[in-house]
């Protein structure tokens, strides 16, 4: 064994005193007892899978000055996320295979946690031979950060046909272009005004006529859960439409698509996604710099940090009893895992050793200078967290009390999928 940490871990949907063997990066062994090895005993620290992010926007490349994959899988490690999904509107967008392959030279050897990358879908796109490189598939129904838009319901249908026949996912940004207003604005309750969750249930509904497996990024109004609850696609909700609304302070810092919304949209999603209705958890880290989000509120481009905070905030709800356990697990790692295919997301033997270590006495306020984007702000200042004291990578400790430790020695995990 190379290494055998031990503590309070969960493993088969419960918190037990266990044993977990690791050799070449899988865990080999879940025992009471495992002789040999290194020994790291943790008392009566929690061990969990690490997290899988399924909903990222790294800017590498060509947008470095807001975020670069090195400052961003920092981040995601000390949030205790293991496994980040990119999403492809960088620059150039990750359209096509050479897009794709530039991408990946841009970013090797930068990672400090696994990655997979989406494809982007436009008209035409070239599905079936991105699909070797790629976890899944993004399209946008509405127009966001990134020039990605796919309004027509033909091309929606085409790039379904095409998904389905790769057996990979779908994830779709639903907000219905049409029922978007391009109007001037200077405040939260006027972005949410030109994008009304209308514009979300549309988008969802128009989607449940597609043949392909559907994955609905961070649905964020009460009505858009409604629409959902009929259709077998699958859900990831984002932290800041849980936790903040359009009545926010924070102006165009928070603007964000889908936008902020009430008070009961923000109460309804943090209920569905406690009582376990929602699937995922994704953050949709979006950096923009400090200077852009300064500019007037109709210039600043929309969209909000959160990779390193998501986990931790959640962790805080979990420690305070309002966020059990098993849901989260589930949400934050089981389900993304099993969703986009990956060996990882469970303490199981044969699984990657992704893992993170938490002591939920360890809450404390969310400071900025703490954190480890290149943005250099985020929308959740002073909310409590728990950061996991250590993350282990495939059996690799990469991070301790909130510190890069080791190598960066993050994976594609498609790469890795084939050998
Ligand atoms: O607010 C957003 N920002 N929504 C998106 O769909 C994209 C994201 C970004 O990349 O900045
Ligand atoms: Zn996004």
């Amino acid at each position: 064994m190379d290494l055998v940490v031990e503590g309070r871990a969960y493993v088969r949907g419960k918190l037990g005193r266990w044993a977990i063997g690791i050799e070449d990066g899988r865990i080999a062994e879940i025992s009471r007892t495992i002789r040999g090895g290194e020994r790291m005993d943790l008392g009566d620290l929690i061990i969990l899978p690490g997290a899988i992010d399924p909903h990222v926007h790294f800017r590498d490349p060509g947008m470095t000055d807001k975020e670069d994959f090195s400052t961003g899988t920092l981040a995601a490690a000390c949030g205790g996320v293991t496994t980040v999904l990119d999403m492809p509107n960088t620059l150039p967008p990750s359209v096509s295979t050479d897009k794709l392959a530039e991408k990946k030279e841009a970013i090797s050897r930068k990672a400090w946690v696994d990655y997979g990358l989406f494809g982007g879908c436009i008209p035409g796109a070239r599905v079936e031979q991105m699909a070797p490189m790629v976890v899944g598939f993004k399209v946008f129904m509405g127009s966001s950060t990134g020039r990605l838009l796919v309004a027509e319901d033909r091309d929606l249908a085409g790039i379904a046909a095409r998904v389905k026949r790769t057996g990979k996912v779908l994830s779709v940004h639903a907000e219905d272009e049409g029922m978007i207003r391009h109007e001037t604005g200077k405040a939260l309750a006027d972005h949410l005004r030109n994008r009304p969750a209308a514009a979300e249930v549309s988008a969802i509904r128009r989607l449940s006529s597609l043949d392909c497996p559907i994955n609905v990024c961070h649905v964020s109004s009460a009505e858009g859960l409604q629409a959902l609850e009929s259709l077998s696609f699958t859900t990831e909700v984002t932290a800041h439409h849980m936790l903040l609304d359009r009545d926010s302070e924070g102006g165009a810092y928070l603007k964000v698509n889908p936008p902020l919304r009430t008070k009961e949209d923000r109460l309804a999603l943090f209920q569905a996604f406690v009582s376990g209705r929602i699937d995922m958890l994704g953050s949709d880290h979006a950096p923009h710099t400090i200077e852009e989000k300064e500019q007037e509120f109709d210039v600043a481009p929309s969209g909000v940090p959160g990779v390193e905070t998501t986990v931790p905030m959640m962790l805080a709800f979990m420690k305070r009893g309002t966020l059990p356990m098993e849901v989260l697990v589930s949400a934050m790692a089981e389900k993304p895992a099993s969703r986009f295919n990956l060996n990882k997301g469970r303490l199981e033997v044969g699984r990657d050793a992704d893992l993170m270590v938490v002591d939920p006495r360890a809450a404390a306020p969310i400071k900025v200078n703490y954190l480890h984007s290149k943005c250099g702000w985020t929308p959740f200042e002073g909310r409590e967290a728990i950061f996991p004291r250590m993350v282990f990578v495939r059996g690799e400790l990469v991070v301790e009390d909130g510190e890069p430790v080791g190598e960066r020695a993050g994976r594609d995990v498609v790469a890795a999928e084939r050998s």
